[in-house]
């Protein structure tokens, strides 16, 4: 594999937090920058009609993405990063352009409703325990009908971060919480991603309510399952890889304290 994909370095031990991703800017270890806005963000921002669309990027980077929203004449463009360092040279770089909202902090503690939200190696730089979060957190962000649109990765990394993923991870994972419109190999990558990523515009299924639940004490995952699983209203559950979070999809709103006595009550 090429070593211009590897992302950053990391031992795999240090906290993915604010200061590990400050001081990847401060000493520009940002060997993810592709320096261009990315080629199938670039098409597919060139066929949205309605400019006054509310435009999310998270973990924006550098940002040629919503550079270009801007020079296409959308009004509504919001960028988050946590790295302080970054967004000092954006905040300046835009300060005298009001149709971008730049802001400093963690995507998980955004408020808002977007009607587009691009992903753009934003996924593979979280934690994987994250997943689920993540999943229920842009259903949240996200309007009626909202769309998260961009790439992911289709491989594995011998180095973290990125991690990687596949299809069939992602089919799982963003089950019944969103309808798939693409989730298809990517022909437009960038040269140092060909063949390594897949386009996606997933649309906010309405209907469901996403909720994520904290797991303590878990003893066994399989009965939880099962029991989770006969509930009527219950369409989707996925767990995370640390078994920490559950991520529960109904088409009704659920009894909290129900679901959190069956995820921690042992098997008898
Ligand atoms: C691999 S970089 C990708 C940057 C940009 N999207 C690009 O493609 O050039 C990941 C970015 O996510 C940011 N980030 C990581 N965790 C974050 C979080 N919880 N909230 C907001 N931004 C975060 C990092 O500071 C970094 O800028």
């Amino acid at each position: 594999m090429s070593d211009k994909i590897q992302c950053c370095t990391t031992n795999g031990e240090i906290p993915l937090g604010q200061a590990y991703w400050d001081s990847q800017y401060q000493s520009h270890t940002t060997g993810w920058d592709l320096g261009v806005v990315s080629p199938p963000i670039k098409n597919y921002v060139e066929t949205i009609e309605n400019k006054q669309l509310a435009i999310l990027i998270p973990g924006c980077g550098n940002t040629y993405e919503a550079e270009f929203l801007l020079q296409q004449g959308f009004t509504n463009v919001t960028v988050i990063d946590i790295a302080p360092t970054l967004v000092a040279v954006l905040q300046e770089k835009f300060k005298n352009n009001s149709s971008i909202h730049i802001v400093l902090g963690d995507f998980f503690e955004h408020q808002g409703k977007y009607d587009i939200i691009i992903e753009q190696t934003f996924f593979c730089a979280l934690p994987p325990t994250l997943r689920q979060r993540y999943v229920s957190k842009m259903h949240r962000l996200l309007k009626t009908d909202g769309l998260l649109v961009g790439l992911l990765f289709n491989r594995t990394f011998e180095k973290s971060p990125p991690f990687g993923g596949s299809k069939a991870e992602y089919e799982q994972l963003f089950a019944k919480a969103f309808t798939f419109l693409k989730l298809e190999n990517c022909l437009q990558s960038a040269s140092p991603r060909a063949n390594s990523e897949l386009w996606i515009e997933f649309k906010k299924n309405k209907d469901v309510i996403v909720n994520l639940y904290t797991m303590e004490g878990i003893t066994s995952v399989d009965h939880m399952t099962k029991q989770l699983s006969a509930i009527p209203d219950v369409v989707h559950i996925s767990i995370n890889s640390d078994f920490s979070e559950l991520l529960l999809v109904s088409t009704k709103e659920m009894d909290t304290q129900n679901i959190q006595h069956i995820i921690t009550t042992p098997k008898k």
